[in-house]
């Protein structure tokens, strides 16, 4: 195991500075700070071993690039912020040094491929500078990655020497723009939803079920996300984002958040694919749906 952070700990910034990670105020900073977030996290908490050093994945969230905020307005390009039309991952690493020698870190050692093309991004922010990690001593190290448009899988992973090692897989979310043609930007436009009717569809003919269980038997066998509790939880998964907008937005656009229970490893983390509905349902099947998840009682 990695030993927390505590005060000794060794704070590295992009530029080799020294800061204190705090939340979102961090991420706040790394968008160029007056920018309203649209992050979306995983908490992995997994650690691995390369050649002398142990990593822990600590956060991984995406932020929205500048332009997608209002409907009308387009900010500003901010220094520091990802370049129009790309999208910053963000990941927060622990590093510690296990071994009685000092081992040298580059930040370099952690690239984002795309599964598809092959493309990789090394960190765009964060430095290219190797630093030495004393032995027993503990790192934080925060890095971003700019992402051009891509639907594929990206995966994170540790190289170093001949040893790689996979420590997430995510999906770029996309803008609003981007997603299937024809949806309203906001759950409000559309027409009023029914949650009978919404819960006769998750549970039968689309089969949300299957995956997700019974919203009212969390501990029920399920491969998804448990949607217990959903206006409550999905309230809280973005920053300023209502539980049925966030719904609404899982459906369009699955795997642009991964929900915490859903990253490292487990069922639910295997089965990163849910259904592109927004090719599929109609405008009143998602508003059922979406009515039915933030108030399931009155589906029953
Ligand atoms: C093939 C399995 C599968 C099916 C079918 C499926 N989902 Fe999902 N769903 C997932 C997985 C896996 C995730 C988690 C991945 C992620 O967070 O992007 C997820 C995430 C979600 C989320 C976000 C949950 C959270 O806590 O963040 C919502 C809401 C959701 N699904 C609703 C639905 C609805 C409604 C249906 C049916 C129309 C459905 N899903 C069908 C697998 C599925």
């Amino acid at each position: 195991m990695i030993p927390p952070l505590d005060r000794s700990t060794r704070q590295l910034g992009w530029n080799g500075t020294r800061w204190v990670v705090c939340g979102l105020a961090l991420l706040a900073m790394l968008a160029g700070g007056a920018l309203a977030l649209q992050a979306r996290a995983t908490q992995p908490r997994r650690e691995t071993e390369l050649s002398g050093l142990r990593l822990r994945l600590e956060r991984a969230v995406w932020l929205h690039e500048p332009t997608d905020h209002g409907d009308t307005a387009t900010l500003p390009s901010l220094p520091g912020a990802p370049a129009p039309g790309q999208r910053r991952l963000t990941v927060e690493l622990t590093v510690f040094n296990p071994r009685r020698l000092p081992s040298d870190f580059t930040p370099g050692e952690l690239r984002l491929t795309d599964a598809t093309t092959g493309s990789e991004w090394r960190p765009t922010m964060g430095g290219s500078a190797a630093f030495t990690v004393r032995p027993s001593e503990v790192s934080s190290v925060t890095l971003g990655f700019d992402v051009p448009r891509t639907s594929s899988v990206l995966r994170l992973e540790w190289a170093r020497g001949s040893e790689r090692a996979l420590l997430l897989s995510t999906r770029r979310p996309k803008n609003p723009n981007e997603g299937p043609p024809g949806w309203p930007r906001r759950v409000e436009e559309l027409p009023p939803g029914n949650a009978s009717a919404g819960s006769a569809l998750f549970h039968g003919r689309l089969a949300c079920a299957t995956c997700h269980g019974n919203p009212a038997e969390p501990e029920g066998h399920r491969i998804g996300p448990a949607l217990a509790n959903f206006s409550r939880v999905g309230a809280t998964r973005v920053v300023g984002m209502s539980a049925a907008q966030y719904a609404y937005e899982s459906l369009l656009n699955p795997g642009a958040f991964i929900a915490p229970e859903c990253s490292g490893q487990g069922p639910c983390a295997q089965t990163r694919t849910m259904p592109l509905y927004g090719e599929t349902l109609s405008p009143q099947e998602m508003a059922d749906l979406i009515s039915y998840l933030v108030n399931p009682r009155t589906g029953d």
